[in-house]
């Protein structure tokens, strides 16, 4: 029972002394003195030992405690000291605040909310449509034929034999066109989805912007007048837009749009998307008279314009999440 008490006196004196900051003082308070420490359980040695032992182990177990809860105080008062005169008041009410950390848009929404804001101010409105389409708005109402190209399954995210992501944000369109009569004016940006390996220019979502007018009596001059107008507005007093005639199944006659933009410091052509006037056959597919009714649409991609806008290189940045590029923006 002896050794006991001589082996407690050891570990807790080492323990003790080994304590060097107020969370280690704790510790140490309740692993010994504690109501559930060691001098508590050793109480119980008191119990077992032989009449002649217990006199002697009561003595030294109430000495041992005593002598360590004195050591224990000194301790406490040394540590409690020192610390906060090392460290300074807890609160300093002069420090400057640290800059509040802001979050932001991110630079496609931005960019949307830019293009909403100036096709907003040629009277165009905002229209949606959903990303999980079916065949006859992605296709077969805007004139796509069941062997033409862009419907091989390779090239699309099918979900089943009829449903897919959409391709283009031109399903808008036949979603306007089969609710609203005539006039319209309305532009949709949004994703779509295609099966492209990514790299540096491509990647298998990304947004479009779409724009539909139609009207009676609608030209390519209103055409090349509303794109004009938005390449001004959108990129300054000296741009410039290009029409090259081209085809697509849901206009005619086609153009692929060119814009002369501002790129790093120098004035050059860049490919933003397509555009015509609407093919009779799509107004036809909604239910409109092609006698009476006319219209231009146009479909732009909205990284392209990101990219082109703020010099950004690779389409991957825009997707990855890094706020070193995003705060940039
Ligand atoms: N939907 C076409 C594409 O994704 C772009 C496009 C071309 C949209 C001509 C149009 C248009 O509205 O008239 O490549």
């Amino acid at each position: 029972m002896l050794e006991r008490l001589e082996q407690l006196d050891r570990d807790a004196t080492a323990a003790l002394e080994a304590v060097d900051n107020p969370d280690g003082l704790e510790a140490f308070r309740i692993k010994y003195l504690g109501t559930k420490g060691q001098f508590k359980a050793a109480m119980t040695w008191l119990k077992d030992a032989s009449k002649e032992e217990r006199p002697q182990l009561g003595q030294g177990l109430n000495q041992l405690k005593n002598r360590l809860q004195t050591e224990f105080d000194q301790k406490k008062a040394s540590l409690g000291s020192a610390k906060p005169r090392a460290a300074g008041p807890m609160l300093d009410v002069t420090e400057p605040p640290l800059p509040p950390q802001m979050g932001r848009r991110h630079v496609i929404t931005q960019v949307i909310d830019e293009l909403i804001e100036v096709f907003g101010r040629m009277g165009f409105d905002v229209a949606e449509g959903p990303e999980l389409e079916d065949e006859r708005h992605n296709f077969v109402d805007l004139n796509i034929p069941p062997e033409h190209p862009a419907r091989d399954p390779l090239d699309n995210f099918y979900l089943d034999d009829t449903h897919l992501l959409r391709t283009q944000t031109s399903t808008v369109q036949i979603r306007v066109m089969e609710q609203t009569q005539p006039p319209i004016r309305v532009i949709a940006p949004g994703r779509v989805y295609r099966p492209d390996t990514h790299d540096a220019t491509h990647s298998s979502m990304f947004h479009q912007l779409e724009g539909l007018y139609v009207d009676e009596q609608v030209s390519m001059v209103d055409l090349k007048t509303a794109l004009f107008q938005f390449a001004r507005a959108y990129f300054g007093e000296k741009a410039e837009i290009r029409l090259r005639p081209s085809y697509f199944p849901f206009t005619e006659p086609s153009a692929e749009l060119d814009i002369k933009m501002q790129l790093k410091g120098e004035w050059q052509w860049v490919e933003l998307g397509g555009c015509g006037m609407v093919d009779p056959n799509v107004f036809q597919a909604v239910g409109y008279d092609p006698e009476q009714w006319t219209g231009f649409a146009f479909g732009m991609g909205i990284e392209r314009i990101a990219m082109a806008r703020y010099g950004i290189g690779d389409i991957r940045w825009l997707y990855e999440n890094d706020v070193r590029f995003l705060r940039q923006f």
